[in-house]
């Protein structure tokens, strides 16, 4: 008699091997972030699964960025991996007028293999407009609307999103009132490492980001490096998260710049988890970026990160002081406006400071790190409060800066509340391009530098 083995007696090796590769790893990950916390956070929301329920070659995880002043990268997911990568699109639904064709990759980590991650460079397109789209020639329409060219435009702030049913509550605000374009500060899925969460990430945030441009930079929770085998990380992320870098000039998907409302608003994304110190790749990129901007031309320049330059919460004290402390001459030489970091899950709003001094010059300082995350709130501040520190809330939320017009912007922070959100924070912002005091009195040694 014939002995057959059906797959399922392959299960126990399999599982005992997933056991193995997934969960040792994710546990030693685990015990890793746990060490890092001295602090107590609210209660988490708990983790949505979002399942696949399309067809293997259908399109999941549809996500859009801006790729150049009038293209847009379109970013799906298949498990066929015979998908095409074709992108087809018009400005009437149904009705695709062009179709363009552009590239894939995909990646392993441990027994997992993504499905086909497909890249897809869509323009010229025209500001300010509608299109619907179609990705790999069946499956639903989606539809984008570009950004305009000119003031005013919104921007949706979140940092530290996660997938959790705070995510959800907060995702769900941000949908109720349009915007222009998604910007996060770093932490995406908490995936740490357990790769199928990337894919309910993308399935989960799907709704909203073929939607609006999510322009995105790396935190911690994106690093997933493994000793030995996986030694440089960001696998996940640098495959599905692309974002312009070759477009300003950059050589690493870690940080790269691009121009909104034509070139009124200069957007830097930096990297907390590369080389930031004055003889990198990184600090030479951004010293050139920044020297390349026309303050008369682009009167705002933002910048994201992800750990926090500074932070009154008990929670990551110090963990972005020596990126402070080599990079914040060069932004503050350079009037830079805003900064927005993520990484501790609450909200903080500081006023100008620079080299940790009241400084009506600096950039404003947010943390905006209360997007959703699993690992909760971080409750805990320092007392007493530090006069730089104007507003400080440990609560889920999101926030909308609205820029008027050449000299003012509106910034504000929604906390999380049942079926609404509760603005809880907002403050009118200048530009420092606007003042002859700033531009006129940089510091020497800066001037040489830029
Ligand atoms: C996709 O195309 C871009 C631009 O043409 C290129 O830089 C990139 O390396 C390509 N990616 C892959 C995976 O072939
Ligand atoms: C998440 O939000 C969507 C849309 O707002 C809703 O349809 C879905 O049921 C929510 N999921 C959970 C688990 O709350
Ligand atoms: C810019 O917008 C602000 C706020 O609405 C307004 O007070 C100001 O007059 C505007 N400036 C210009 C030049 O339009
Ligand atoms: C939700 O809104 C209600 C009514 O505005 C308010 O009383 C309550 O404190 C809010 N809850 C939160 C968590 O903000
Ligand atoms: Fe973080």
């Amino acid at each position: 008699m014939e002995i057959r083995c059906p797959r399922t007696c392959l299960l126990p090796l399999t599982t005992a091997a997933a056991v193995f590769f997934f969960f040792v790893p994710q546990i030693l990950i685990q015990f890793a972030y746990a060490s890092e916390k001295g602090y107590t956070r609210q209660p988490p929301g708990r983790i949505i699964f979002t399942k696949h329920d399309r067809s293997e070659s259908e399109p999941q995880q549809v996500h859009i960025s801006l790729a150049g002043s009038d293209h847009m990268r379109v970013t799906w997911v298949t498990e066929d991996h015979k998908a095409h990568s074709i992108v087809e699109y018009g400005t009437a639904p149904g009705q695709y007028t062009t179709m363009i064709r552009g590239n894939h990759t995909s990646y392993t980590y441990f027994f997992y293999s993504s499905g086909k991650i497909h890249h897809v460079k869509i323009g010229p397109l025209e500001p300010a407009t509608t299109y619907y789209y179609r990705c790999g020639g069946s499956g639903p329409e989606f539809s984008f609307k570009m950004p305009p060219s000119t003031f005013p435009i919104e921007f949706a702030v979140v940092g530290d999103l996660g997938q959790t049913e705070w995510t959800n509550s907060t995702l769900k605000h941000v949908e109720s009132k349009d915007y222009d374009v998604f910007l996060l500060p770093g932490d995406l899925s908490y995936a740490d490492s357990q790769q199928p969460l990337w894919d309910s990430f993308g399935r989960l945030v799907e709704p909203i980001a073929s939607r609006r441009p999510w322009m995105v930079t790396e935190g911690n929770h994106e690093i997933e490096i493994f000793p030995i085998i996986y030694p440089h990380g960001f696998k996940a992320y640098n495959a599905r998260w692309r974002m312009p870098y070759e477009e300003s000039g950059s050589e690493s998907n870690l940080y790269y710049s691009f121009d909104v409302a034509g070139d009124g608003i200069h957007i830097i994304m930096l990297g907390s988890y590369t080389k930031f110190g004055s003889d990198s790749a990184q600090y030479k990129w951004l010293q050139h970026d920044l020297a390349k901007i026309d303050r008369k031309t682009t009167p705002w320049v933002i910048v994201l990160l992800h750990a926090p330059w500074y932070n009154t919460n008990t929670a990551h004290q110090g963990e972005g002081e020596s990126m402070r402390k080599a990079m914040e001459e060069l932004l503050c030489g350079a009037r830079v406006d805003l900064v927005f970091a993520g990484h501790v899950h609450a909200y903080e709003r500081f006023t100008r400071i620079y080299d940790n001094e009241a400084d009506s010059c600096g950039p404003v300082y947010v943390t905006i790190g209360d997007g959703g995350n699993r690992e909760g709130l971080a409750m805990s501040y320092k007392e007493p409060a530090s006069p730089l520190s104007m507003f400080r809330e440990a609560s889920f939320g999101h926030g909308r800066l609205r820029v008027l017009n050449h000299t003012h912007m509106h910034w504000s922070w929604h906390r999380n509340n049942e079926t609404n959100s509760v603005v809880a924070d907002e403050v009118w912002l200048e530009s420092l391009s606007a003042s002859s005091t700033c531009m006129g009195q940089q510091p020497s040694s800066l001037k040489d530098e830029l």
